[in-house]
């Protein structure tokens, strides 16, 4: 492996210009020439790239979003798009491809391999920590601290008030950011897509707690949760069957996808970036870089791509415990 590209792709997650600067940096340790693709698969259709060397990558690590850009591309998920890409690839005599993102770019990226015979390596990042065969995705531990700066936020006003505030957070079809931000900002109720557990059950734990003296009340709500209703309809359900509160719905939105990386965030995207270059140059290829129990572990990236086996039983029972 001679030359190697990277982009970000999919939804941006706080700690991918650190996962770009591992990349690039790595290249340049190992003495590989490194190409930018701007615009995720986008870009590598419309043959957007340029060599980066180490400086092009300073003063990025602490920076938020992708400096590369990055986006969700229909044309990529058709043959002809991913003709093009892999057209643009061989044209700039690239022979391995780093893809930094999620599930969706880790399905484009296989694809694009098995169809090419070509050298892809994937890094997950997304705030969703959705990805199988990783304990973390990069970007998920700085969503989780944005998240409960703002519940502590409102904690403050919902206590002021007297109110029961629902709060919708991201994760698409998990629960992680939900919960383990529930159980940091001391959440009263939960509420995941991994779990049903249905509404009048909510109700009747929240008339619980109140008659056990609580004033105020917290929901987290994940945004792919199993209620059946928005959250503006959840809010109004909730307000005419709980008697004595008022009740406000907050939802938090791209707030948890902006700002500058945790330092976990920051150590993770640099040892998935070496690990990466490092694998390519291996002669591996179709395998995801991933953190398991703090070791860097090398998955098939059709395992990465499978139903998660992790289960969530355990911190549901302390959210339960912690919040009676
Ligand atoms: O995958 C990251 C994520 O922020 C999800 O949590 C959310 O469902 C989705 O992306 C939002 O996507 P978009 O920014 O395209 O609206």
């Amino acid at each position: 492996v001679k030359n190697i590209a990277v982009l970000t792709s999919g939804g941006d997650a706080p700690g991918m210009n650190a996962a770009i600067r591992a990349v690039v940096r790595a290249c340049s340790y190992y003495e590989v020439e490194c190409f930018g693709v701007y615009k995720g698969y986008e870009g590598l259709i419309h043959n957007e790239m340029e060599k980066l060397n180490a400086r092009s990558v300073r003063n990025i690590i602490n920076k938020g979003g992708t400096f590369l850009k990055s986006a969700r591309s229909n044309d990529f998920r058709t043959e002809e798009g991913r003709k093009k890409a892999h057209d643009n690839l061989i044209k700039n005599s690239i022979d391995a491809l780093i893809v930094i993102g999620g599930d969706g770019s880790f399905t484009g990226a296989l694809k694009l391999s098995e169809e090419f015979n070509f050298p892809v390596v994937g890094i997950p990042g997304t705030i969703d920590n959705d990805i199988n065969g990783t304990d973390y995705t990069i970007g998920y531990d700085t969503a989780l601290n944005t998240v409960v700066e703002a519940i502590d936020k409102i904690r403050d006003t919902a206590s002021s008030h007297n109110r029961l505030f629902l709060i919708e957070v991201m994760g698409r079809d998990a629960g992680d950011i939900a919960l383990n931000a529930g159980i940091g900002a001391g959440a009263e109720e939960i509420l995941i897509p991994e779990e049903d557990m249905g509404i009048d059950r909510l109700i009747e734990s929240l008339r619980k707690s109140k008659k056990t003296g609580k004033t105020s009340s917290i929901i987290v709500v994940a945004e792919g949760d199993k209620s059946g209703k928005n959250i503006f309809e959840l809010g109004e359900y909730v307000e005419e069957n709980l008697e004595d509160y008022e009740v406000r719905v907050s939802v938090l939105g791209h707030i948890q996808r902006g700002g500058a990386p945790s330092c976990y965030d920051r150590v993770l995207a640099s040892k998935l970036g070496v690990g990466a270059v490092e694998t390519l140059l291996e002669g591996k290829s179709q395998v995801m870089i991933g953190i398991v129990h703090k070791q860097v572990t090398i998955v098939p990236l059709t395992t990465a791509l499978g139903k998660r086996t992790h289960k969530h039983d355990r911190l549901i029972k302390v959210a339960d415990i912690t919040s009676v």
